[in-house]
C-alpha cells in the first residue's frame, strides 16, 4: 500500500512536470491565450518597484505647503485646495489653521489686518491662535500641525 502511494506521487509529480513541459511547447509554438494572458502579467509586476518609488518622492513633496517666503510677516496665506491658512503672527513664527470657518462651513478668503476673514457672514480669526475675533461664528479655526524645515512648511 505504501510502495504504491509512493509511486503514485512520483508519478504523480512527473505528470505534473510533462503537463508543464507540454504547456511549455504549446505555448512556445502556438501562440496561446494562456501564454498570451501570462506575459503581460509579468511586465506590470516587475515595473511595480520602479513606480512605487518616484511616487513616495511625489508624495513628501506635495507636503510642502508654501515656502515660509510666500507667507508675509503679520499675515498669512489662505491654500483654497488643501483647506488650511497658514499665517505668520510674528517674523519667523509660522502657524497653520483649518481654512473652514467654524460658523456654517466657508472657506475663508484671505487675511487681512491680522485676522483670517470669512466672506460668507464676516466671521473674523486671529492669525495668532484661530480664535474668534468677531461673529458670528463662536469657535476657534482648529489648529493644524506644521513643521517648518529649510524654508518650506509642511503638515506635520
Ligand atoms: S460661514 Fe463663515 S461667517 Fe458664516
Amino acid at each position: 500500500m505504501t510502495e504504491t502511494t509512493r509511486r503514485a506521487v512520483m508519478f504523480g509529480a512527473g505528470g505534473a512536470g510533462l503537463a508543464a513541459v507540454l504547456t511549455a511547447c504549446a505555448s512556445y509554438g502556438v501562440p496561446t491565450t494562456q501564454a498570451e494572458v501570462e506575459q503581460p502579467a509579468q511586465e506590470p509586476s516587475s515595473d511595480a518597484p520602479e513606480s512605487d518609488a518616484p511616487k513616495k518622492q511625489g508624495e513628501s513633496k506635495a507636503k510642502a505647503l508654501a515656502d515660509t517666503s510666500d507667507i508675509p510677516e503679520g499675515g498669512g496665506k489662505v491654500f483654497e485646495n488643501q483647506k488650511i491658512v497658514v499665517t505668520q503672527p510674528t517674523a519667523g513664527e509660522f502657524k497653520a489653521f483649518s481654512a473652514v470657518c467654524t460658523h456654517q462651513g466657508c472657506t475663508v478668503a484671505g487675511v487681512s489686518n491680522k485676522t483670517i476673514n470669512c466672506p460668507c457672514h464676516g466671521s473674523k480669526f486671529s492669525i495668532a491662535d484661530g480664535s474668534v475675533a468677531a461673529g458670528p461664528a463662536g469657535s476657534p479655526l482648529e489648529e493644524k500641525p506644521i513643521n517648518v524645515d529649510g524654508g518650506k512648511i509642511r503638515l506635520a
